[in-house]
């Protein structure tokens, strides 16, 4: 099983967007494939029209390994099943922090998963919290979307202080350029900035487009209804690179 996770300490980035659209192109290249939603927002559970399971708990999701299985959903899509958030996951911190080994216990949580899945994707929260830490561990690969802005750049850059300073892999992380607008030079100034320094970054990046807007309305990833669309087939492109 690979752990993926979609990660920004900032919001409003496209990690939701890429979750969906990888987890949608993993499970279509054959993987079994879960999408775990960490995020309260449940933004992920909203595109696949799938309901939050009201049973699972901030407390439960790491201490009751029946509540966690029982919660998981298949989603319309072969291959692709779904953990859908609810509004308790707001208090994780607050329970990680009263838990033993707080740090692992992410990982302790995905054990039964284990053999089940090729592929899980994380829908991460947009902060740097205990459970952004459990992700950090746990997590085989952590795709970044960036915005490429001063402020994302300097956002990527606060990431990597703390991967530093913390002691985590930094060869986790792996940036990719989202809502890219090819118009604005100062988006393509950041964007050969950042590639000039990290030679981690991702080669696909995803431009920014009306039609990957659109899943609010479609309810579904945006490689499922517009999957011709070259700004949506760049999601198929990230996910080939990613698996990598
Ligand atoms: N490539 C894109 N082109 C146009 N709009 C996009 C693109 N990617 C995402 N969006 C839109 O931008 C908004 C934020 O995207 P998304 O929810 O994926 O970000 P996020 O990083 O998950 O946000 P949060 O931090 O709140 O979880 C959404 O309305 C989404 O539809
Ligand atoms: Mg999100």
């Amino acid at each position: 099983m690979k752990l993926i996770a979609c990660y920004s300490n900032k919001g409003g980035v496209g990690k939701t967007a890429a979750s969906v659209n990888l987890a949608y192109a993993s499970a279509l290249s054959g993987n079994r494939t879960l999408l775990c939603d960490l995020d309260p927002q449940g933004a992920s559970g909203f595109y696949f029209r799938v309901k939050p399971s009201e049973k699972l708990k901030n407390t439960t999701f790491f201490e009751d390994t029946k509540k966690f299985t029982d919660s998981i959903r298949e989603s319309d899509f072969h291959n692709l099943d779904l953990l859908p958030a609810n509004i308790s996951f707001r208090d994780f911190d607050i329970f990680l922090s009263r838990m033993k080994k707080s740090r692992s216990r992410l990982n302790k949580a995905l054990k039964p998963v284990d053999g089940e899945y090729d592929i899980v994707l994380l829908d991460c929260p947009p902060n740097i919290s205990l459970l952004s830490e459990n992700v950090f561990k746990v997590a085989d690969r952590i795709v970044v979307p960036v915005i490429p802005t001063t402020l994302s750049q300097r956002t990527l850059e606060q990431l990597y202080d703390f991967f530093k300073k913390q002691g985590y892999k930094s060869s986790k992380i792996f940036p990719f350029f989202s809502m890219v607008q090819q118009s604005k030079s100062l988006h393509l100034q950041i964007m050969e900035e950042i590639r000039a320094g990290n030679k981690q970054v991702m080669e696909t990046w995803i431009p920014f487009s009306t039609h990957i807007e659109r899943m609010g309305v479609h309810r579904a990833p945006a490689l499922a209804y517009a999957e011709k669309e070259a700004a949506v087939a760049a999601y198929s492109q990230l996910w080939q690179e990613v698996q990598n």
